[in-house]
This record gives C-alpha cells, sequence and structure tokens, in this order.
C-alpha cells in the first residue's frame, strides 16, 4: 500500500492551542485519497461500513484499534484508529465514532481517508497500510508565540523529544510523556506516540522524522506538534497531558 495514495500536501497552519470546546471537540485536520473512489452499496462500501463498526468497538478499551473486511484487490478495506495514550475509554470512544461518522461526510465516495482529532486519529485505505510508516499524511502546528532564547530553546526542545522517541517506541503502549525544567519557572511539557502496527524500531524512526521537522515547523515557538499517520509529537510550555 502506499499511504502515497492519500493526499501528499503538507499544509502549515497555526494554533494557540487553547481551544478546546465542552461539546466535542473539531477535527485538526484531514485528506481525503486519490486512490479512486467507490460508488454507494458497492463491495467496497459494505467493507468499509464493517470496518468502521469493527473500529468503533475494538478501539476504546485499549486505545488502538485496526480491521480488514473483504476479499480481492481494491474490495478489502483496511483502517485503523488510535486515541491519544492518555484519554480514557470513553473519551476514545467518543472521538473514534465522531471521526468516523466525520470522514466520511468529509470524504463520501473516497476509498482512503485520514483525520486528526486532538483525541484521536482515524485513517482507512483500499490497500494494505499496516506496519508500514506513513511517510505521506502530515502536518505541523505551532504556537505563534516566540521564545526569548531560539538556540538554547529549539536543542533542548529536540534532546527533549529525542528522549521521549525513544521511551514511546519501548512501551507497549507506544506513547510517552514527560516534562522537564528549562529554568526557574518555565516547564516544557512533551508528549510522542506511534500507532501500534508498528514495530519498536519503526516507531522511533518515525518519531525521528518527525522531530526532524522541528526547524520547519516550530523554530523558537513556545509549542508545537507534527502529526502523522503514524506517528506525532507535541510540546508546549504549558502542561496540556491528562492525568
Ligand atoms: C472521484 O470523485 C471525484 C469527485 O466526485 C472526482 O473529481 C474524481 O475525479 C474521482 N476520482 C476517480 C479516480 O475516479
Ligand atoms: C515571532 O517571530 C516572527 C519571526 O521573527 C515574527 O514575524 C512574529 O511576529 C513573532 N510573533 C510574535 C507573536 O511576536
Amino acid at each position: 500500500m502506499s499511504s502515497s495514495n492519500l493526499s501528499s500536501i503538507i499544509i502549515l497552519f497555526t494554533t494557540f492551542g487553547l481551544l478546546q470546546t465542552c461539546f466535542g471537540a473539531d477535527p485538526l485536520f484531514h485528506f481525503c485519497s486519490n486512490s479512486g473512489n467507490f460508488t454507494a452499496h458497492s463491495p467496497y462500501e459494505l467493507n468499509l461500513k464493517s470496518v468502521i463498526s469493527l473500529l468503533n468497538y475494538k478501539t476504546p478499551p485499549t486505545g488502538f484499534g485496526k480491521a480488514s473486511v473483504g476479499t480481492g484487490q481494491s474490495q478489502t478495506a483496511y483502517g485503523l484508529s488510535l486515541c491519544r495514550g492518555d484519554v480514557s475509554a470513553s473519551d476514545c470512544k467518543t472521538c473514534v465514532s465522531e471521526a468516523s461518522s466525520e470522514i466520511r461526510k468529509l470524504c463520501p465516495y473516497n476509498k482512503g481517508a485520514i483525520i486528526w482529532y486532538d483525541n484521536c486519529l482515524y485513517k482507512y485505505l483500499d490497500s494494505d497500510f499496516f506496519g508500514q510508516i506513513d511517510e505521506t499524511n502530515r502536518f505541523y502546528m505551532w504556537n505563534l508565540q516566540n521564545v526569548s532564547d531560539p538556540t538554547t530553546f529549539n536543542y533542548r526542545t529536540k534532546e527533549f523529544l529525542s528522549r521521549l522517541a525513544k521511551a514511546a517506541s519501548g512501551n507497549p503502549k507506544m506513547f510517552a510523556t514527560g516534562e522537564i525544567k528549562l529554568g526557574i519557572s518555565e516547564t516544557l511539557y512533551g508528549l510522542t506516540q506511534c500507532t501500534r502496527d508498528l514495530s519498536s524500531i519503526d516507531c522511533k524512526k518515525c518519531l525521528e522524522d518527525a522531530i526532524g521537522e522541528l526547524p520547519n515547523c516550530c523554530d523558537g515557538k513556545e509549542g508545537g506538534r507534527v502529526v502523522g499517520g503514524s506517528c506525532n509529537f507535541r510540546y508546549e510550555i504549558y502542561p496540556f497531558v491528562k492525568h
């Protein structure tokens, strides 16, 4: 498979990282694939619907689910969903179910699509993408505020995230969070996560590639995220991880 079937545009946009509504969250971003369309009531649509209902109940208990349904090339639907490692099973359930209905509205007849929320990632495609790093679907977010000493800050952030990348790749949940003191009053908070279809080695590789995007994404910024189809990281100077 290739996630190269999905859109390859890298989109940049900005955030203050403060927006969280009480009544469900808006998607952060999505791509509809250009791998082809299906028609209403086709075998592919039926298989996709089965994948979606499997993911809806497989994902919440562990925060990760994958499923494939169908036989034959281009008739089989493959899907996965991943909740952020610190969200509860019930928030995970809400996110996955919202993601699956939203993505069907945004990409109604595309055989593949991917959508991200703060709390979850949801992806499906008509070819087997499991266990492969998605090098195509990626976007950045950053805080508009600049730090006062970018050189030191960038260095410490990169080092910190690399440590969290190693921690996530060695964790069965492929998720890590942490914090470091930057000065007397400043603390840097971070999060790294991979989809659990990846091997530990590929999780680390995926995160290291994402961390390599820091200069393009978040140079001297107080917060940032590089978010992909197989892994993502986030750092902020305020706590954002749920306990
Ligand atoms: C899929 O549908 C879209 C919009 O309906 C159309 O623009 C596009 O050309 C179609 N793609 C293929 C591969 O048929
Ligand atoms: C941050 O720095 C950039 C580049 O120097 C500048 O354009 C921008 O206005 C600064 N942002 C704030 C919020 O001061």
